[in-house]
């Protein structure tokens, strides 16, 4: 197990998945600044490791995957480094594991509010246990959902359900949450990482640089990233060509390359 810079995230990969836990069961699994920051430097340790290629996110307990922001940290920032620090790293963390090769399952082990929510969006597919509650409280509470909740929750979730929960203050149940299209999948209480286990040795026995690829074309097509995606795999490509050798192989022996043309 790695236990990242913050004790309250770990990562195990095992069985070629690497399982990331938000461990902060007294608060509900919500996240603060350190946390958010540690998850963004798990992301790049996952993103690298050659052993890790199925992404399982989830929290301690059964009450909570994540109650959101932590309200008493992000209140306690200026307005300035609210907006400098406490979004600006949310995004860079979120948008680490939304974008991370490998493909990601979350485990809505509970409740999902708020940034619990948004970090669940980062996933590319959502199991909830049926007695999660899924919602957007910010405005309720004079903020806004500011991780993402208003962008990468409504290319996924749809406006009108982000309208519903953060404008108009719904919390869905697991259930519900479903039929719109939320989650994907409700399971009972207790069960959903056997569940997303499950489904990750489904990715497992598919082809592991398509499935890759694959995601980051839906990503590329969904307006999550597209210039790190077009040259990640025209990258790709090139490097795999006969071209690069050549070019290599006239760079060493300090001669012009022969591409085959005129
Ligand atoms: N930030 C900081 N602390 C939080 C938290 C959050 N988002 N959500 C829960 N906690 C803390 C509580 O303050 C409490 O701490 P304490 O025991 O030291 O007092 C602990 O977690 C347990 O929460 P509690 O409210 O007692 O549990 P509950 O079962 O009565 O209610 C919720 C559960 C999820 C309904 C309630 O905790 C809640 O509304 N949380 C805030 C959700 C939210 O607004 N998220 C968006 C934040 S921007």
């Amino acid at each position: 197990m790695t236990v990242s810079r913050d004790p309250r995230l770990t990562l195990t990969v095992e069985d070629a998945i690497a399982l990331v836990t938000v461990d902060r069961v007294d608060k509900l699994n919500a996240l603060d600044g350190a946390l958010v920051r540690a998850l963004f430097d798990i992301c790049r340790d996952i993103e690298h490791q050659a052993a890790a290629k199925v992404v399982i996110v989830t929290g301690t307990g059964n009450k909570a995957f994540s109650a959101g922001g932590d309200i008493e940290a992000w209140s306690a920032e200026s307005p300035e480094a609210f907006g400098r620090h406490w979004v600006r790293e949310g995004h860079a963390a979120f948008d680490a594991l939304a974008r991370l090769r490998q493909p990601v399952i979350a485990v809505l082990n509970g409740h999902a509010l708020g940034g619990g929510l948004e970090l669940a969006a980062c996933a590319d597919i959502r199991i909830a246990e049926e007695h999660a509650k899924i919602g957007q409280p910010e405005p309720g509470l004079g903020i806004i959902p500011g991780w993402s909740g208003t962008q990468r929750a409504v290319r996924r979730f749809g406006s009108q359900n982000v309208r519903r929960m953060a404008q108009f203050g719904e919390v869905y149940s697991a259930k519900e949450a479903h039929e719109k299209g939320i989650v994907d999948e409700v399971v009972a209480t207790g069960s959903g990482l056997d569940r997303a286990r499950d489904i990750a040795e489904r990715v497992l026995a598919r082809g592991q640089f398509a499935t890759e690829a694959t995601k980051m074309l839906i990503n590329a097509a969904e307006g999550e990233e597209r210039e790190r995606v077009m040259e990640a795999l025209a990258g790709t490509a090139a490097a795999a060509s006969d071209e690069l050798q050549e070019g290599l192989a006239a760079f060493r022996q300090k001669r012009k390359p022969d591409f085959g043309g005129s």
